[in-house]
């Protein structure tokens, strides 16, 4: 962590009352609401009815939290099986809003949230930015896109519920980002990591220096992210970078936030929501504090309970900190489809990104590229260089980039130096593979 980032008060005063509670009074609550919602949703949702018939288990099983094993796993496939309205628990006339992710292919995923659903979310995102160190009356940044994803307008509900002044800004025109959020004084922003990096070139190309910049608390999420990341925007803005993690099937942002003062992984908002990992491909619970995928169950959603939700993301489990009774998640380290196996040995995209943002003259703007040309998989890591990086530099770079990828993942892969600029620049999320195969 860099020495010279910006004080924050202490937040303690201003905790809700469950992130006080001790581990008892919070599985006490789990479990009652957890009983409450297993009833629900095989009491009006036809395919939880049918998937827990044919698991052979019923909401009267569950005697204690780790009853719930023996509950059916849900995946994607089910929720676009149920496309658009399937798998509501209220009449679709109380639902006051949908939101929808785009998926790779195919239909998208479309959640709904009651009036009290929208309520809940303002309030843990407002939760989730107290404990990122943001203040009623901040001006908070939103340049998560607005729309359909989750992540602008839960992002936009919850600063204002936290009592600040918002500046509904969405992604893209980077100019008129940076512009605004000089103008305007914004203390916050909240935004895709790679995002941020492009705003921060933005403000390089008006010949502003970050650290001078209003800006103090970047509260990133929606794609991975490494602590090398955090360095090296820590350092070029002198600013805060905490993790904001979610996801739309289970709400969107705010099911989990790292703690500004301890910056040591996620802590999941358990009063709302049931987390556990299992093994991938067994699909049964891991031990205590290994890494698995991530699995949710609601405790409090109206319009659209989901009963283990399989995430894709992988982490593992650790005991709480900042808030001591609710669990931390580690910083995610992949998406098991985002799992790159070459020649047998896994990669995931944020090994990449620590070791490009290790060494001085490349940019953290790269994309893996696999492909097959010889009924093997290849992969050529593509770089951007710094502006001033010498052709010499650049191909003992690529050399370095290389030999450090053999030796610490064990992967081979080719590394190509490319020019500024030469990495497509995303305004959300990046795409870090580009699959060619
Ligand atoms: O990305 C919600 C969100 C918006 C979270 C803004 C944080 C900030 P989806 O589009 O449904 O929702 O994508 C969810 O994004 O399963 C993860 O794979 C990834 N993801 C989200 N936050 C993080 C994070 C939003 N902090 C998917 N670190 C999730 C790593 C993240 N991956």
């Amino acid at each position: 962590m860099s020495s010279s980032l910006p004080p924050i008060s202490d937040v303690t005063p201003l905790l809700d009352e469950a992130e006080t509670w001790s581990i008892d009074q919070l599985r006490e609550h789990q479990l009652q609401l957890l009983r409450q919602t297993l009833h629900r949703v095989y009491e009006h949702v036809p395919h939880y009815t049918a998937a827990f018939d044919a698991a052979g288990f019923h909401p009267n099983d569950l005697h204690e939290l780790a009853d719930l094993r023996h509950a059916p796993l849900t995946a994607k496939a089910e929720l676009r099986d149920n496309y658009p309205f399937g798998l509501l628990a209220v009449p679709r006339e109380d639902v006051v809003r949908v939101h929808a992710s785009s998926g790779t292919t195919g239909r998208p995923t479309v959640v709904g949230y009651t009036k009290e659903d929208i309520a809940t979310w303002a309030g843990l995102v407002a939760r989730s930015l107290r404990s990122a160190g943001v203040r009623p009356g901040d001006v908070v940044h939103v340049a998560y896109g607005y729309g359909l994803f989750t992540g602008g307008l839960g992002a936009h509900y919850g600063a204002e519920a936290l009592g600040c002044t918002v500046v509904p800004m969405s992604g893209g025109q980077s100019a008129r980002q940076v512009q605004l959020i000089h103008d305007f004084g914004a203390r916050v922003i909240m935004v895709t990591p790679s995002y941020f990096l492009s705003l921060l070139d933005e403000m390089d190309r008006q010949g502003l220096d970050p650290r001078e910049s209003p800006l103090e608390i970047g509260v990133f999420g929606a794609e991975p992210w490494t602590p090398a990341m955090r360095t090296e925007i820590e350092e070029r803005a002198g600013m805060h970078a905490v993790d904001l993690y979610g996801l739309s099937e289970v709400m969107g942002p705010g099911v989990a936030q790292e703690a500004v003062e301890t910056k040591d992984g996620l802590t999941i908002w358990e009063d709302h929501f049931y987390p556990e990992i299992i093994d991938p491909i067994t699909e049964q619970p891991v031990a205590e504090g290994e890494v698995g995928e991530l699995v949710f169950t609601s405790l409090s959603k109206q319009a659209m309970p989901v009963i283990r939700y399989r995430t894709r993301d992988l982490t593992r489990l650790l005991p709480g900190t900042a808030r001591p009774a609710m669990r931390r998640m580690e910083k995610i380290t992949g998406r098991s489809d985002d799992l790159m196996i070459v020649r047998g040995v896994n990669v995931f995209p944020t090994q990449i990104e620590e070791l490009v943002l290790q060494l001085p003259g490349l940019t953290p703007y790269f994309q893996c590229v696999l492909t097959r040309p010889d009924r093997l998989d290849e992969l050529t890591v593509r770089v951007e260089a710094d502006p001033n990086t010498s052709e010499d530099t650049r191909m003992r770079l690529a050399a370095e980039l290389s030999g450090r990828i053999k030796e610490r993942i064990g992967a081979s892969a080719a590394v190509e130096i490319v020019d500024p600029d030469g990495i497509e620049r995303s305004v959300g999320k990046a795409r870090r593979i580009l699959d060619q195969r």
